[in-house]
C-alpha cells in the first residue's frame, strides 16, 4: 500500500455512522443497559459516536498493558505533579479502573473517584475507590446519562487524572474549564499522553522513525479522522498552552521517548517496550472495523502495512521509540496571585530526587531511553 490510498480515507468515508445499528444490552454484573454492538467478534459501545475503541475484555488487556508501560517509564510514579497529601482523586475516563485501583490502594487515606460513560464490571474495588458512571462532555440538558462535572463526590479534588484520552474527548477546552472549576484551590490537572511522531522531532540522539512506523500512523489518523472528526492527533502537544490559557499556573510537560519492543539492555526499559508494543498491537482490530467502515483501503492492504509494522516492533535490530506527553498544572489558590508568576519547572525537573533513567547504549548506537522523571509526585 501506498501512501495515497491512505490519502484517501477522508474523502470516502461512509456517511453512515459506525456507531448506528447498536442495540441494549447487559453487559455488567450489575445488570446495567447500556447499548453496544459486535464487530469482527469485538464489542462496540454505541451511546455516544466520539469514542471507537472496543469495551470488551480484550481492550481491558490492553489498557492493563498500557497501566503496566506508564508505570515502568515512569519509575513506579502513577503521577509526577507534585500533588502533597491528597484527600481527593479523580480518574477521568477511567476505562477498566488501573490507575484509580492502584492509586487507591497506594494512598488508603484519599478518596478516588473513577469517572467513565461505560460501565465496567469491576471485580475488585478497595473501599475507598469509587466509580461514577457519567458522560464529561454532556451538559445537563443533553442526553440520556448524568453529566459528570457538577456531581457531588468529585467537587474539590486535589488531583484530576486524565490519561489516553486524546480520542475520546470532543471538547477538551471544555473539559479542562471543567475540570478547574472542580478541582481545589491550589488542586492539580494531569494528562498522560502518548502522541504522533509526526509532531515529535526525535532529534540526532534517537533514531528516525521507520517508513512504516510513520505509514502506519498516518493510517490510523486519517482512518480516525474519518470515524470521529472530532479527534486531534496533535492534542498532546497543545495541552500545555491549553492549561496556560485556561489560567493554570506551574504548568509542566515532559515529553519522554519510550522503547518500543524487547530490544532495549535494561530491564524496566524492556518491560515498558513490551508493554508499549502490546498496546500498539492491541488497536489493530478497531482500526480493521474502521477502514472496513470507510472502505477506502482494502483489508488486504490495511493487513499487508500491519503485519510489516508488526514485524518491525519484534525486530530487535529496529530501535523504535514513542513520545509520550505528561502535562500537569495547578488551579491558582487565588487567581490574581498568579499574574506574572513564573512557572516553576525547575523546581520540578530539577528536584533532589530527580532520577534520570538516561542512558546510551554500550554499544554507543543509540540510547536506550531518554527519559527523565523528576520524583516530586506522590503516585
Ligand atoms: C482509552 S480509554 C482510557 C483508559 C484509561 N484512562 C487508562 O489510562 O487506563 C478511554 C475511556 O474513555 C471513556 N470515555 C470516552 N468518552 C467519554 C465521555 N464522554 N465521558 C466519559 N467517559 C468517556 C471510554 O468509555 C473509555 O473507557
Amino acid at each position: 500500500m501506498d501512501n495515497s490510498s491512505a490519502e484517501a480515507v477522508n474523502s470516502n468515508a461512509s456517511s453512515a455512522s459506525l456507531f448506528d445499528g447498536g442495540a441494549p444490552s447487559y453487559i455488567t454484573a450489575d445488570g446495567e443497559e447500556f447499548p453496544v454492538k459486535y464487530m469482527i467478534g469485538r464489542r462496540f459501545q454505541t451511546f455516544k459516536n466520539s469514542y471507537a475503541m472496543p469495551i470488551d475484555d480484550k481492550e481491558a488487556q490492553r489498557e492493563y498493558f498500557l497501566h503496566l508501560a506508564f508505570k515502568e517509564f515512569l519509575n513506579e510514579q502513577l503521577y509526577l505533579a507534585p500533588v502533597g497529601d491528597s484527600k481527593r482523586i479523580v480518574d477521568v475516563g477511567c476505562g477498566f479502573g488501573y490507575f484509580a485501583e492502584e492509586i487507591a490502594q497506594r494512598q488508603p487515606d484519599a478518596e478516588v473517584i473513577g469517572i467513565d460513560m461505560t460501565p465496567r464490571d469491576h471485580q475488585f474495588v478497595p473501599d475507598n475507590l469509587s466509580y461514577l458512571q457519567a458522560d464529561i462532555e454532556a451538559s445537563s440538558s443533553d442526553g440520556s446519562m448524568q453529566p459528570a462535572w457538577n456531581h457531588a463526590s468529585i467537587q474539590q479534588a486535589d488531583l484530576i487524572f486524565v490519561r489516553e484520552m486524546t480520542w475520546a474527548m470532543v471538547d477538551p477546552v471544555r473539559v479542562i474549564e471543567n475540570a478547574k472549576r472542580t478541582l481545589k484551590p491550589g488542586g492539580w490537572i494531569e494528562f498522560q499522553q502518548g502522541t504522533g511522531t509526526k509532531y515529535v522531532d526525535p532529534g540526532p540522539d534517537y533514531p528516525p522513525y521507520t517508513d512504516v512506523a510513520l505509514r502506519w500512523e498516518s493510517l490510523l489518523e486519517k482512518t480516525m479522522a474519518a470515524i470521529c472528526p472530532h479527534s486531534d492527533p496533535r492534542l498532546a502537544s497543545k495541552l500545555k498552552s491549553m492549561l496556560q490559557q485556561a489560567g493554570f499556573a506551574n504548568v509542566t510537560e515532559q515529553v519522554i521517548m519510550v522503547p518500543i519492543g524487547d530490544w532495549p539492555k535494561k530491564r524496566r526499559l524492556r518491560n515498558a517496550g513490551v508493554c508499549i508494543r502490546e498496546t500498539f498491537l492491541g488497536i489493530r482490530d478497531a482500526f480493521e472495523v474502521m477502514v472496513q467502515h470507510t472502505g477506502a483501503v482494502s483489508i488486504q492492504d490495511f493487513t499487508t502495512l500491519h503485519e510489516q509494522f508488526r514485524a518491525q516492533l519484534f525486530d530487535r535490530e529496529v530501535h523504535m521509540y514513542a513520545p509520550y506527553s505528561i502535562v500537569f498544572g495547578q488551579k491558582p489558590v487565588e487567581e490574581e496571585e498568579i499574574v506574572g508568576e513564573e512557572v516553576n519547572e525547575d523546581a520540578v525537573l530539577k528536584s533532589e530526587e530527580h532520577v534520570k533513567c538516561e542512558e546510551t547504549a554500550e554499544n554507543g548506537e543509540d540510547r536506550e531511553t531518554a527519559a527523565q522523571v523528576s520524583g516530586n509526585g506522590r503516585g
